[in-house]
């Protein structure tokens, strides 16, 4: 077997490269460990940046997110239970799509299942090799038995506790990190959305978050424990602590419903430099990772294989190497500023245990200007559309 690029993984960025390199006329083989149901149901980011959408669209991957996606033109941001609403149109001309990753996902392996492209699931043992000459391996396996394949460059899109970063020679990478002393409990329920925009809600009680995958199934968050245990809290107790971080009318507002799917997050930031060693190049989540609170994960995996994609365009039609050297200052220019902008709504909206009672009213203060000031709204609006991408 052989290929010209070989892409361990079929997350977001996995999937989306294959796709993207197979229309560049580019052929590629993705390998993956869990099944195509796995993938398919593995419940994930929810927002979709205007830009992304736009991208998805006109790959011809966009019919379905177009017709069941929910395009959002603004956000509402709640100050003790009284919610004040950013209007992203009226300050950017944009909107987002609401539409959930696991649909992104669906859509794009239908797509290249339907192309001809070639995904191998449910293998294990992954190893990549020689990515340090110009004849890569990826080997692994199948069915007990070992298989290998050669390639002119190795995709990285393993997601944050893949292989590939961990292949990658000592001294090469340096690490910035950040590890947040929260994490998010997620529910996935039943129930109709409490607004028809998401709502982030800061408290004293801690933050929630109001998301939705359509007007009937809610998504929604709650600050919790980096480690929270799960297993203290049935369902009710859930439902209750929602209730109560949407301040005054909760109750009333926030209808229950049966929970499909529970799970806790810890929060990280974290990046690493450069994010290409040799003919090996890392995307997505096996590169960096932002706390989930500004919904840029996806997005910037997406980013990263659009500038990959074009860097291989770049070689196989001329033999330049210039975008392909040039790969992780292109990434990483987008990739900081969504790294400040998660930081700064994550450390704008939790409650930080380590803050002191003149932390929470700069904190308080940071929200009431940024909900009243045309001018730091725009700025979080023009951040959470998505920064323009060239
Ligand atoms: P992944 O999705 O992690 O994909 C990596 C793939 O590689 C997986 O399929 C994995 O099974 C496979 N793999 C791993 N190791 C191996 C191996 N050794 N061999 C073969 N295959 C392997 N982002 C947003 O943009 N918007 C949001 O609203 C948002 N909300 C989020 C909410 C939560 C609760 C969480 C947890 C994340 C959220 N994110 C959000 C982040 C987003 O989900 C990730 O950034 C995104 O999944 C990254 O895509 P990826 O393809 O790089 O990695
Ligand atoms: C969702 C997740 C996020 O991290 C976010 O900021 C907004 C929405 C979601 O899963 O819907």
């Amino acid at each position: 077997m052989r290929t010209q690029v070989g892409i361990v993984g079929a997350g977001p960025a996995g999937l989306m490269l294959s796709h993207l390199l197979a229309r560049l006329g580019i052929d590629s083989i993705i390998v993956e460990n869990r099944s195509r149901a796995y993938v398919e149901a593995r419940i994930r980011a929810g927002v979709i940046e205007n830009w992304a959408a736009d991208l998805l669209a006109e790959t011809g991957v966009g019919a379905r997110m177009q017709r069941e996606g929910l395009v959002h033109e603004g956000i509402e941001i709640g100050l003790h239970g009284e919610r004040r609403r950013i209007d992203f149109k009226r300050l950017t001309g944009r909107g987002i799509m609401v539409y959930g990753q696991h649909e992104v996902v669906k859509d794009l392996i239908a797509a290249r299942l339907a192309a001809g492209g070639k995904i191998e699931f449910e293998i294990s043992d992954t190893t990549v090799h020689d990515f340090d000459g110009k004849q890569p391996k990826i080997r692994f396996k199948k069915n007990g038995q070992v298989q290998e394949f050669s390639c002119d460059f190795i995709a990285g899109c393993d997601g944050f506790h893949g292989i590939c970063r961990p292949s990658v020679p000592a001294g090469v990478i340096t690490e910035y990190e950040r590890v947040y002393p929260f994490g998010w409990l997620g529910i996935l329920s039943e129930s109709p959305p409490p607004s028809h925009e998401l709502i982030y809600s800061y408290t004293e009680r801690g933050f929630g978050l109001y998301s939705m995958r359509s007007e009937t199934i809610s998504r929604l968050y709650l600050q919790c424990a980096p480690d929270e245990d799960l297993a203290k809290w049935p369902d009710e107790k859930i439902w209750q602590e929602l209730k109560r971080r949407l301040g005054p009318d909760g109750e009333k507002i926030l209808k229950t419903g049966k929970v499909l799917e529970k799970g806790v997050t810890a929060m990280r930031s974290f990046v690493i430099e450069p994010m290409q060693t040799g003919r090996l190049f890392l995307t997505g989540d096996a590169a960096h990772i932002v706390p989930p609170t500004g919904a840029k994960g996806m997005n910037l995996a997406i980013a990263d294989v659009l500038f990959f994609s074009r860097a291989l365009d770049e070689f196989y039609r001329s033999g330049k190497t210039a975008l392909l050297e040039g790969y992780t200052k292109k990434c990483l220019a987008r990739v900081w500023k969504a790294q400040r902008f998660s930081w700064w709504m994550t450390s704008m909206l939790h409650l930080n245990p380590a803050d002191n009672a003149f932390d929470r009213r700069r904190q308080f203060a940071e929200l009431d200007y940024v909900t009243t000031s045309e001018a730091a709204s725009k700025s979080l609006a023009e951040n959470y559309v998505g920064l323009p991408i060239d």
